[in-house]
């Protein structure tokens, strides 16, 4: 039997929808704090067999429907030659040159991605997400060194120097699909790419320099038939422009209304999304209402994921995830009841 996960991504789904969270495997649960004060960041998202255990820690509290790889989208600029570090507090750094971009063969230098994917894949019971930044927001850490606050150097690279931007864009694009094959050969079931910071960019820009990376990305993988989901912020404005580069998920962020969207998207496209994350921090009571209203609003549709609008944060309590988990169960068993449609 073809799992839930995989099922709403091909729109193929009946029943309640798959849930899992963007950032499922990390700080808000108390077992990878714990795993934090023994090892760094950039430690456990080295070692395959800690790559393995992290993707593993939600499910011994809450039965997602999909796995997502324990890693970082950062983690690519090593096979540019670029060092990536993690500073509590202040976010990732990234030092190397501008000079010659370029990079080495992407399988060897992040093999123990593909270990750790190994590792991980045989003891999971659900399909497996692999992920990679989208070039633009990859080029964004690099061109800043980092996060920030305002883009200011992307924005003055977007405007004086564009053919910078773009040749960035372009072997970031090449690294990110040899990396991307990489995983699919190790055993991912699906691919999620995150374009976090397309949000900065005005729609005519949005479709220089996002849309057409997305498409090389996606035709690439096409003959793999490994699912990707595009994840943007900005996606519930930008969402039919993302439908016309053929993805088979679409992950909305928190500001956009689901059904309107749904309504202008292709019923093969699948639509995930897009609780506020803030949410989780309400009293339960109204957590519960906010989930039954989405899913009320979604029913019935086979393409359909539950998820945030964005990643789950560190603080958020654990009875609000389970409370998410409870609407769902709640409504899967009313319609295998016949209770409910
Ligand atoms: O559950 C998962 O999704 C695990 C895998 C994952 C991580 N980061 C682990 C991580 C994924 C898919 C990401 C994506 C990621 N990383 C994005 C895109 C999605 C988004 O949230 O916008 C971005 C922009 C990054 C870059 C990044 N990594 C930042 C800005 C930071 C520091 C701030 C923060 O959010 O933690 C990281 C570090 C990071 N990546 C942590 C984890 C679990 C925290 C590290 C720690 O333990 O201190």
């Amino acid at each position: 039997m073809i799992p839930k996960f995989l099922r709403a991504l091909s729109c193929t789904n009946e029943g309640a929808p798959p849930v899992w969270f963007m950032r499922q495997a990390g700080r808000y649960l108390p077992a990878y704090r714990s795993l934090r004060e023994k090892y760094s960041f950039e430690e456990m998202a080295h070692r395959p067999e800690l790559i393995a255990e992290v993707t593993r820690l939600p499910f011994q509290l809450f039965p997602f429907d999909a796995a997502i790889l324990f890693s970082d989208i950062l983690l690519i600029l090593e096979a540019f030659g670029c060092s990536v570090r993690f500073k509590e507090g202040t976010g990732p750094i990234v030092q190397g040159s501008m000079k010659r971009i370029s990079f080495e063969n992407v399988a060897e230098k992040l093999s123990f991605v593909a270990e750790g994917i190994r590792w991980v894949k045989p003891e999971l019971p659900v399909p497996l997400l692999g992920f990679a930044g989208a070039p633009f927001t990859v080029a964004c850490y690099w061109l800043e060194g980092g996060s920030s606050i305002d883009f200011r150097q992307v924005k003055r690279v977007i405007y004086s120097d564009p053919l910078l931007l773009r040749n960035l864009l372009d072997q970031l694009t090449q690294a990110t699909i040899q990396y991307l094959h990489m995983q699919i050969a190790a055993g991912v079931d699906a691919i999620q790419l995150f374009d976090t910071w397309a949000s900065l960019l005005p729609l005519h820009l949005f479709q220089e320099f996002c849309l057409p990376f997305y498409r090389r990305i996606l035709e690439a993988l096409r003959p793999t038939r490994v699912p990707v989901i595009l994840f943007c912020r900005g996606s519930s404005y930008f969402a039919p422009w993302i439908a016309s580069v053929a993805p088979q998920g679409i992950s909305i962020d928190a500001q956009g209304d689901l059904p309107s969207i749904r309504s202008v998207i292709p019923v093969n496209i699948a639509l995930q999304g897009n609780l506020d994350p803030d949410l989780l921090f309400a009293p339960i009571p109204l957590v519960q209402a906010e989930v039954r209203r989405l899913l009320e609003q979604m029913s019935g549709d086979p393409g359909y994921i539950l998820n945030l609008g964005h990643g789950i944060l560190p603080l958020t309590p654990l009875d609000a995830v389970q409370a998410v988990l409870d609407c769902v169960w709640e409504r899967s068993s009313a319609t295998f009841e016949g209770v409910s449609s």
